[in-house]
């Protein structure tokens, strides 16, 4: 069950607000008078909902997972939807409370002409994706483009998500953000600052609503090997990395989940995580040991656990299911 999603990028739908209750039986009225009373939402949603307090629901452990990359037709129709078809099919079989997908949905940007076939093969392949599995999308350089557009984002934002977003499941915060945006500002400077004080309002919120762990999701990685790395095309430059790893740890937030490099690579900077995920398609990898697959997140009350598994050793379960 997610509590509450919200979000103020977009340029056409403001905020969002969505729940999946499906393992939480309650009625949508309960729903918006307990758990939507969060400090985190924004003026219009609060206003919308007229809710006066905020209810931490108990911590129970829970597991999710994160798929990077799947670039539905990199390498070609058949390969990319082939391991599509198999991701999806783990997911049905782990049956996680969500999703996170951190960018790369698939391989032509919003301007390639090819764009419409593809999303609607993605669309249809997660169609065979159980409904009780909510889906989060992040967007990266193959969705909205390197260097974004206010176009760009208007077209993502109507197909897909909102492009920085965040949202609370079992007392744990999950915010999403636009990683195109903070390598490549560019086209839509005004668009990048908003997210950017987005992201530090919520993080300053978060303090007050007291969550189990707080974790952040994007497309590229901080880094991929150390703090200190020079900027290349795989990581956020490094004056933008050392604001937001200062963030990180003055808000505590527990670990980056991302992808874009299509290899898995760890850091870890004074406990702060930096997990990138390898491809749920294609891997840069050419030895065969860094192969794709997705990464399975345990959740505990005061930190969390994660492994990406090859799709050939996938557990058939996770380590704290949410659906019996
Ligand atoms: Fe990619
Ligand atoms: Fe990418």
């Amino acid at each position: 069950m997610t509590d509450f999603i919200t979000g103020d990028s977009n340029t056409l739908n403001n905020n969002i607000q969505k729940e999946n209750m499906a393992d939480k039986k309650i009625s949508r009225r309960k729903f918006m008078q307990g758990t939507a009373a969060s400090m985190l939402m924004g003026p219009a949603i609060c206003q919308a909902s007229k809710v006066k307090s905020f209810r931490v629901k108990k911590f129970e452990p829970f597991s999710f997972v994160v798929m990077a990359d799947p670039q539905l037709f990199m390498n070609g129709e058949t390969f990319s939807t082939n391991k599509l078809i198999q991701a999806v099919s783990h997911l049905n079989q782990l049956l996680p409370p969500f999703l996170m997908i951190c960018g790369d949905l698939t391989h032509a940007a919003y301007d390639d002409p090819n764009v419409v076939h593809e999303t609607n093969v993605f669309f249809d392949k997660f169609s065979q994706m159980n409904s009780l599995i909510k889906r989060y999308d992040v967007a990266g350089n193959h969705d909205t483009g390197a260097i974004p557009t206010y176009e760009s984002i208007a077209w993502y934002e109507q197909r897909f998500a909102p492009i920085w977003y965040s949202f609370v499941y079992r007392n744990n915060l999950f915010i999403i953000m636009e990683s195109n945006l903070l390598r490549e500002p560019g086209n839509v400077p005004a668009l990048a600052d908003k997210q950017m004080l987005w992201f530090k309002d919520e993080l300053k919120k978060s303090t007050r609503a007291k969550f189990c762990n707080v974790m952040l999701f994007m497309h590229h990685g901080l880094c991929l090997n150390n703090v200190n790395e020079a900027d290349d095309g795989w990581n956020i430059g490094i004056v933008k990395r050392h604001e937001i790893l200062a963030l990180c740890h003055q808000y505590n937030v527990k670990a980056v989940f991302n992808g874009h490099r299509h290899l898995t690579r760890y850091v870890n900077d004074n406990g702060l995580e930096i997990v990138t995920s390898n491809a749920s398609s294609y891997t840069f990898n050419t030895d065969g040991t860094d192969p794709v697959g997705l990464r399975l997140v345990d959740v505990y009350e005061d930190h969390i656990m994660h492994t990406f598994y090859d799709y050939s050793e996938m557990p058939t379960s996770l380590a704290f299911p949410v659906y019996t």
